[in-house]
This record gives C-alpha cells, sequence and structure tokens, in this order.
C-alpha cells in the first residue's frame, strides 16, 4: 500500500504532524495559568495559530476553559461582540439551555435573537440587536470575568487575526475601550495575535497606541535546524523513503527555516522521490514550489514603481544597509534619499520587506528566489 504524504501546509499543524516550539508552548502555558495577556508577533505562515492551538489544547481543563474567537471575517464591532460571546458561552457550557441561563442572568439588559436547528446542542445560533449592544458593550466585554467568578474557573480568551480591529469604525476609541476592560480582569486572560505582522507591530508596539504594552509580548522565532532535520527525516523514513543529510541541508537553507515553505518544499520533494531523494528530484521540487507560488509574487510585483523595484534588486544581490546613502542611490538609481525612507515604510507595510538592526531582509524567502530568478 502506498504510504500517504508526510508533509502538511495550509492552515494549523496538530498531532504529530506539530514539532518543536517546547518552550514557546511552556511559556503561554505558564502565562495561561498565570493569567498574563499575550501578543504573538511574527512574519506570516511561521506557526502562531498552529502554537496557540497546541497551548490552548494542552490547558484545557475543568479548571482553565480557552475560548478561541477567529477574526478572520470580522469586520464590525457587532460581529466582534456576537462572535466573543458565542465562543465564550461555547467554552463554558455545553448545553445551549445552559447558554441560556448564562445570558439572562448576566446580560440582563440584552434579549438575544435565538435560532435553533434540528439538533440544538450543534446548531444553535445567536444575533444580537445593535442599538442594545451599544449601550451594554462593557457588560458583554465582562462576560467571560462574570462567568469565571461564577463558576470558580479561569478563562483564556484566544483571539486569531486580531489585526482586523484596526478596520473597524472608530477603531482607536474601540481599542481603548477594550484594554480597559479587559486589564482590569483577574480571572481573564487574552492570548492575542494575528498574520499580519506589520499591522500587528502597529497595534502593539507603538507608545501612543491603546494596547502598546498590554501584556507578554513574544517575538516568535524559527523553529530549529536540528528540529527540521530531525522531523524531515523521520517523516521520510516511516514512509519508506530515504532522504540524504545534504538534501535536508539544502531545503532548510533555501527556505531559510520557514515552516510554511519547509513542508511545502518536502511535501514536493516527497511526492516526486520514488524511494531516493536525487538532485533532480530536489531540483524539480524547488522548481516547482517557487512556480507554484509565482502568481502572487509576479502580482505584487507587476505593479511597482521602478524605484522600488531596484531598491529590492539591491537587496537581493547582498547591499543590506545604508541604502539611503548618496552612493547607493547613485548606483542603484533610487532616486533621492528622502524617496528610499518612502520606499522603506511602503515595502515595510506591505509586508515584503523586514528591517532589523538597520538590516533590510525580505520576508518571504520564496518570493526572494523567484525575484533572483526572474527579475535580477
Ligand atoms: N510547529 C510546527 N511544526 C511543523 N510545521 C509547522 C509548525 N508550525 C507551522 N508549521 C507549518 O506552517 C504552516 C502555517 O502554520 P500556521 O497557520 O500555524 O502559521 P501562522 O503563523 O498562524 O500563519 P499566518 O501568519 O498565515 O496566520 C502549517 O500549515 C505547517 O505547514
Ligand atoms: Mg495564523
Amino acid at each position: 500500500m502506498k504510504a500517504n504524504n508526510p508533509f502538511y501546509f495550509g492552515r494549523m499543524v496538530k498531532g504529530n504532524l506539530f514539532t518543536d516550539r517546547e518552550k514557546d508552548t511552556e511559556r503561554l502555558i505558564a502565562n495561561f495559568k498565570n493569567g498574563l495577556n499575550t501578543i504573538i508577533i511574527s512574519p506570516r505562515r511561521w506557526g502562531k495559530s498552529s502554537l496557540v492551538q497546541r497551548a490552548s489544547e494542552k490547558i484545557n481543563s475543568d479548571k482553565i476553559r480557552v475560548a478561541s474567537l477567529d477574526m478572520f471575517s470580522i469586520r464590525t464591532e457587532l460581529e466582534f461582540y456576537t462572535e466573543y460571546i458565542k465562543v465564550i458561552l461555547v467554552a463554558t457550557s455545553s448545553k445551549w439551555e445552559e447558554h441560556l441561563k448564562i445570558l439572562k442572568e448576566f446580560l440582563k439588559q440584552i434579549t438575544p435573537k435565538i435560532t435553533v436547528g434540528i439538533d440544538p446542542d450543534h446548531t444553535f445560533s445567536l444575533g444580537f440587536d445593535w442599538d442594545e449592544v451599544k449601550q451594554n458593550a462593557k457588560e458583554i466585554l465582562n462576560l467571560p470575568e462574570k462567568i469565571a467568578k461564577s463558576k470558580g474557573i479561569r478563562i483564556v480568551v484566544s483571539i486569531d487575526e486580531f489585526q482586523n480591529i484596526a478596520v473597524f469604525n472608530e477603531s482607536l476609541a474601540f481599542q481603548k475601550m477594550l484594554r480597559s476592560v479587559w486589564q482590569r480582569q483577574e480571572e481573564t486572560c487574552y492570548c492575542l495575535y494575528g498574520s499580519k505582522f506589520h499591522m500587528m507591530q502597529e497595534l502593539f508596539e507603538r507608545q501612543s497606541m491603546p494596547f502598546y504594552r498590554f501584556g507578554d509580548l513574544i517575538h516568535l522565532g524559527k523553529i530549529g535546524e536540528k528540529e527540521w532535520t530531525e522531523f524531515i527525516k523521520e517523516r521520510f523514513e516511516n514512509t519508506g523513503k530515504h532522504i540524504d543529510d545534504v538534501y535536508i541541508s539544502k531545503i532548510i537553507n533555501d527556505v531559510d527555516k520557514h515552516s510554511y515553505y519547509v513542508q511545502q518544499l518536502s511535501h514536493l520533494i516527497w511526492e516526486k522521490a520514488d524511494t531516493e531523494v536525487t538532485s533532480m528530484v530536489y531540483q524539480e521540487a524547488l522548481d516547482d514550489m517557487i512556480s507554484q507560488n509565482a502568481l502572487l509574487y509576479q502580482r505584487d510585483t507587476e505593479l511597482m514603481s521602478s524605484t522600488k523595484l531596484n531598491f529590492l534588486k539591491a537587496i537581493a544581490s547582498g547591499v543590506k544597509q545604508n541604502l539611503s546613502g548618496k552612493n547607493m542611490v547613485a548606483k542603484y538609481k533610487l532616486g533621492t534619499s528622502a524617496n528610499v525612507v518612502k520606499i522603506k515604510n511602503h515595502l515595510l507595510s506591505e509586508e515584503i520587506i523586514d528591517i532589523q538592526n538597520k538590516i533590510v531582509s525580505f520576508i518571504d524567502p520564496v518570493y526572494e528566489l523567484w525575484f533572483k530568478r526572474e527579475i535580477l
């Protein structure tokens, strides 16, 4: 029988598809136990959602309940409150009769609109009236705290794609209120993270923003070389295929230990290899990975101004700092020094580059590979 491909890339990974991150998991669990708010920031697809899910599964118990809210499709305050109430109810009691009891007890001023399906335990949907919600916003935000106190439990509210809050109407005022209510809670803590790296940095790392210093800020690192090596080797061996250490190092280097791409490239190599990974298999898989992502990269690059493109060309050819210096501006045709500053800010907010200690780098290692091939 043919074994299934042991690599996965896409949304969250769990079980034995999840590797390493032991220290990060411990830190999250400790924060949850101690009621400490946590913020997780990293570039796209390094493994934030998987990590939080992992820690949540480990800690979820009678005494500590995790309510998970995904703001992926949430754009308004009303949608936010509705989902917030739902996930908290679902996390703290399993029967919908009890949900109603809790609502009656703790949200006295609000009359929910309830739709119950054929199987009430699974198709139970709640709706609220905007005016009622607006009038009682603080009460809603305090719902987990009230439930926690009355049940003698603790609640962790985990919120993915939190940066969507920035597109709400009057977002700043809303953020201020959230913070002021949430930070007074004793039995409830929050874990906030999201896939938009730059927006998350703006929300949490700017002194003027309401959520500045809201909690333990984790800059999630990459999974280590040793852990990836073991992970890849084992998955090949367990499915009757062999991969030499040389190719494992190549995978790790070519995609710069990026979680999603390590899995994608390994997936493609595994698929192509009969029983043994050869240099031809490797090359084909690498080409496939680049072309599978190429459409996206083309779109990002097509409309770029020529100075922006020149800036990226400089980075791709190894020049990583002092690009606003006179010589560099002339050599790479970057316009003016002031223009370079603008370009940098654009590329930062578009999440194409990152700057650490003045060193500029591509955020997406496969975009860099593609760029070197097609543009440089
Ligand atoms: N601990 C891990 N072990 C193995 N693979 C992982 C791990 N974490 C992430 N990955 C790989 O990266 C992919 C993306 O993971 P995940 O969705 O958790 O990242 P994310 O940081 O939440 O992404 P986004 O920024 O898009 O929200 C997974 O599908 C998987 O291929
Ligand atoms: Mg995610």
